[in-house]
């Protein structure tokens, strides 16, 4: 871990704490009632961990509704892609991070924080950096664009040690396919949550959805 700094000490991997099937919804609500309807619909379909993602004003607060209102779920927050709003998620209620980039301030301020936590990837490079901190899970994104399934595969000979949440591209069609990489440990995304039917209050269909998801995974991948 050549870069890792003394003050730094890596936070429990994200692997070890997942709950439910390896699969980690996206929930991205404009009101925190709308952030707990969503998450009640996700785990009435049978799912234990979700992502909030900080790109409304009301994420931070969703989060801790969420925390409060459905205390089985892991809730983490997702999109972190600053010191400040690492520390804000944390102090929001957030029990592990997701980013959708990787620099040596993000991952350091990642580290520092405590929590565990996903930095995105989507290069050789990138996946090499975070492995100089001693990181081996890191988020696949844009999963798809980035070379999906193939680019999974051909990294897995090259990074042995590094496992993979992809996310960005990832649907019902796809997700067996996806969770049957050995080097993929959850996948992410947000076709669980429409946002068509989270305007409509469809919180039926959202479970049917994420138990027809929570099926698959469950075939292919017991999280732990
Ligand atoms: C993410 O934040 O991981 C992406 O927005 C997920 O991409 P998707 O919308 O294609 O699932």
């Amino acid at each position: 871990m050549p870069a890792l700094s003394p003050s730094l000490s890596l936070p429990v991997l994200l692997s070890g704490v997942v709950k439910g099937p390896a699969l980690l919804p996206i929930i991205q609500a404009d009101t925190p009632a709308q952030a707990v309807n969503i998450a009640k619909a996700l785990s009435e379909g049978g799912i234990g961990s979700v992502e909030v993602v900080l790109r409304t004003r009301e994420a931070l607060a969703g989060i801790t509704a969420i925390r409060s209102a459905l205390p089985q779920l892991l809730v983490g927050a997702g999109t972190i892609l600053s010191a400040s709003d690492a520390t804000a998620a944390k102090n929001a209620g957030a029990q592990f991070l997701v980013s959708p980039a990787s620099t040596p301030t993000l991952l350091e301020a990642m580290i520092d924080c405590g929590l565990p936590f996903a930095p995105g990837v989507a290069t050789p490079s990138e996946i090499a950096m975070a492995f100089e901190y001693g990181l081996t899970e890191v988020k696949f994104f844009p999963a798809h664009l980035s070379g999906g399934i193939e680019m999974l595969k051909a990294l897995s000979s090259i990074f042995q040690q590094v496992r993979f949440c992809p996310t960005g591209g990832i649907g019902q069609q796809n997700l067996a396919d996806f969770l049957a990489l050995p080097n993929v440990f959850v996948a992410g995304g947000s076709w669980l949550t429409p946002a068509a039917m989270v305007k409509a209050g469809q919180w039926q269909q959202i479970s049917q959805l994420a138990a027809t998801a929570s099926a698959i995974a469950n075939k292919l991948k017991a999280a732990a």
